[in-house]
């Protein structure tokens, strides 16, 4: 694909990682105007701070020891300083597990994704797809939105839906979501980074 220029793309994620993985296969294979150049987890021991390794991009651990749920104004300053140092210009969040604040979103105001496992609105906050399941909705899915202060309230960019079915148990639900994500994430960040790479920088 002929990019006019690349988008420096940085990743913050809790978890395994797998929809960063999807993300970064999608990169390397030629299919984003973009390049992963920072990847930060809030977890140390998290698999995605091994697959960035492993991939070869710079990595590290944000330390919160106050906090669960959301960092504290200095941390998330420092966080939003080390993005910027790397000149990251789009921030995709990728299983991150934490609010984000006015020192992220002052710092990237538009450029910051998140990837939700439910079709927004519906289901905001954990564990989504169960939430769905339990309230016996005949279809789920996932979608990506740009971030703003709220928890997963930001507008929508795009969804994919997927069936819940008869016998379906919460992780055969969320294992059925987790494959749309994988599909989903890096067709909408590709997008993105087209828009941005065609745009003034
Ligand atoms: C995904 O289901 C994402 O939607 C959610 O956390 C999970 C992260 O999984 N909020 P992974 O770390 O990308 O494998």
């Amino acid at each position: 694909m002929m990019c006019v220029a690349m988008i420096r793309i940085g990743v913050l994620g809790s978890g395994k990682g797998s929809n960063f993985a999807a993300l970064q296969k999608a990169v390397e294979a030629g299919l984003v105007c973009g390049e992963t150049v920072l990847v930060l987890s809030d977890n140390p021991g998290a698999g995605i701070l091994e697959l960035a390794r492993a991939a070869g991009i710079a990595s590290g651990v944000i330390e919160e020891p106050r906090y669960r749920t959301k960092l504290s104004p200095e941390v998330e300053e420092a966080t939003a300083g080390m993005l910027m140092e790397a000149g990251v210009e789009l921030l995709v969040l990728a299983g991150y597990m934490r609010m984000v604040k006015e020192p992220l979103l002052a710092a990237f105001p538009g450029r910051i994704v998140n990837i939700h496992p439910s079709l927004l609105p519906k289901f905001p906050g954990l564990e989504s797809w169960k939430q769905a399941l339990d309230a016996g909705e005949k279809e789920t899915g996932c979608t990506v939105h740009y971030v703003d202060a709220g928890m997963d309230t930001g507008p929508v960019i795009a969804q994919e839906r997927v069936p819940i079915l008869p016998g379906d148990t919460a992780s055969s639900v969320h294992a059925r979501i987790q494959e749309a994500e994988h599909r989903l994430l890096p067709r909408v960040v590709a997008d993105i980074c087209r828009t941005l790479a065609a745009g003034p920088r």
